[in-house]
């Protein structure tokens, strides 16, 4: 095959337990290709306990010699993901028109002939199958799969800024060019919203179709697929439309920073409390409320310390600096310890909401609060930062 040619594909098709549908598919993909259209099918099979490998082998050995259609097989070691699968496909493609599809026919291979006219008629770089444009439909899946899929569509929308309809889908072709010189986390299943949010300026289409579930075999999407998925959306935004390579985003940084808050705050209700029972027992054998107060102001001072050191990263240690910040800190504290005995004793008496309720609540009031005095007037950042 020579490479770059404008009627060149490269078909790449995953597999993990395929032994009822991979012949039948390249079969069927075989079928639909248009005549003058030079096709390779490139399996990247995980070591299918069921075979699948094997029986791609054999179908090989007894294939006859086609002209215009050529598979091949790799062969991993082991069940390694989707999205990886389909970058090892790629990288071994010979063709600069890559077309990405599950082997289990819920992406019909009769839709093929419209994504290569697609690139010629739209002039562009990616085509996305699509089930959620006027013309899609999903057929044969539960309820709760089809929430599962909008839900994560949405989460890609609005969180990671992509504009198509369909970023969840799994059927889609592109100009290989496009991803030169991106590096994937390729976890999970979603490749397509990698390249949706880690390509800059390409054109893409929508076309649509209908999604079948498969009648063999089963579905692969397990729990660590879906946990994948929020490692994968969290990835992206952490990285996506930084201004340079070092600069986050500003709420990734707000976020990270009230996460340390947090837990150095919880760091110090363990502080307290081993202060406080210390001294009452042992060596000083204080009156337990004296003891108490030990364990709180211990408590403070390790909480600002941390929160100086590691949560705001302030290395100044000059001394008016630093005790003016353990002042307002120290006045913060209280004051939040204030607040939250007002808010419970309000929200029980005023509103009867139940104590522990109350108590959640007020304490997560208290602290938020606590974060953000602090921030903004003890260690002068700004809010959103
Ligand atoms: N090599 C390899 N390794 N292949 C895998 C793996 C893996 O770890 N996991 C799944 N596959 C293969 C399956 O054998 C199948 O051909 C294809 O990838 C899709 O897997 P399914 O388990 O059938 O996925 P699904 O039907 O639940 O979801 C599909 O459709 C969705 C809607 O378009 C996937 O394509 C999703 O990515 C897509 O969002
Ligand atoms: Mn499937």
């Amino acid at each position: 095959m020579k490479n770059n040619s404008e009627n060149q594909i490269s078909i790449i098709i995953p597999t993990y337990n395929e032994s009822t549908n991979i012949v039948k598919i390249l079969e069927s993909i075989f079928q639909s290709i248009p005549k003058n259209i030079f096709a390779e099918a490139i399996i990247v099979d995980d070591n299918s306990p069921d075979g699948t490998g094997k029986i791609v082998e054999d179908y090989l050995k007894n294939m006859k010699k086609m002209t215009n259609y050529t598979i091949e097989i790799i062969h991993r070691k082991a069940k390694s993901g989707l999205a990886s699968a389909i970058l090892n496909g790629v990288q071994k493609a010979k063709s600069n028109t890559i077309i990405v599809m599950d082997s289990d026919f819920s992406h019909p291979p009769q839709i093929i002939p419209k994504m290569i006219e697609a690139f010629k008629q739209y002039q562009c770089d990616l085509v996305v199958a699509s089930r959620y444009i006027t013309g899609g439909n999903i057929q044969g899946w539960t309820t709760k799969r089809k929430l599962m899929s909008k839900i994560a569509t949405i989460i890609a929308k609005k969180g990671l800024g992509v504009k198509i309809k369909d970023p969840m889908s799994g059927f889609f072709a592109f100009k290989k060019n496009i991803i030169n010189g991106l590096n994937f986390d390729a976890l999970g299943y979603k490749l397509l919203l990698e390249i949706l949010v880690k390509t800059k300026g390409i054109n893409v289409k929508e076309i649509p179709y209908t999604f079948e579930n498969r009648k063999f075999g089963s579905s692969k999407l397990d729990s660590k697929i879906i946990i994948d998925y929020f490692k994968s959306v969290w990835k992206l935004y952490k990285n996506g439309k930084i201004k340079t390579p070092n600069e986050k985003r500003n709420s990734v940084h707000f976020l990270s920073k009230a996460a340390r808050f947090f837990t150095v705050g919880a760091s110090g209700l363990g502080v307290n409390y081993i202060i406080s029972m210390l001294f009452t027992s042992g060596l000083t054998e204080l009156w337990y409320l004296h003891a108490n107060i030990f364990g709180i102001i211990a408590s403070i001072s390790t909480n600002f310390i941390l929160n100086k050191v590691w949560t705001f990263e302030d290395r100044d240690f000059s001394r008016r600096k630093t005790l003016s910040q353990y002042g307002k800190f120290s006045l913060f504290s209280s004051v939040g310890a204030l607040v939250q005995l007002g808010m419970v004793f309000w929200l029980v008496d005023s509103y009867d909401i139940a104590y522990p309720l109350a108590l959640i609540s007020a304490i997560a009031t208290a602290a938020f609060s606590n974060f953000i005095l602090n921030k903004k007037l003890t260690f002068k950042e700004k809010l959103w930062s």
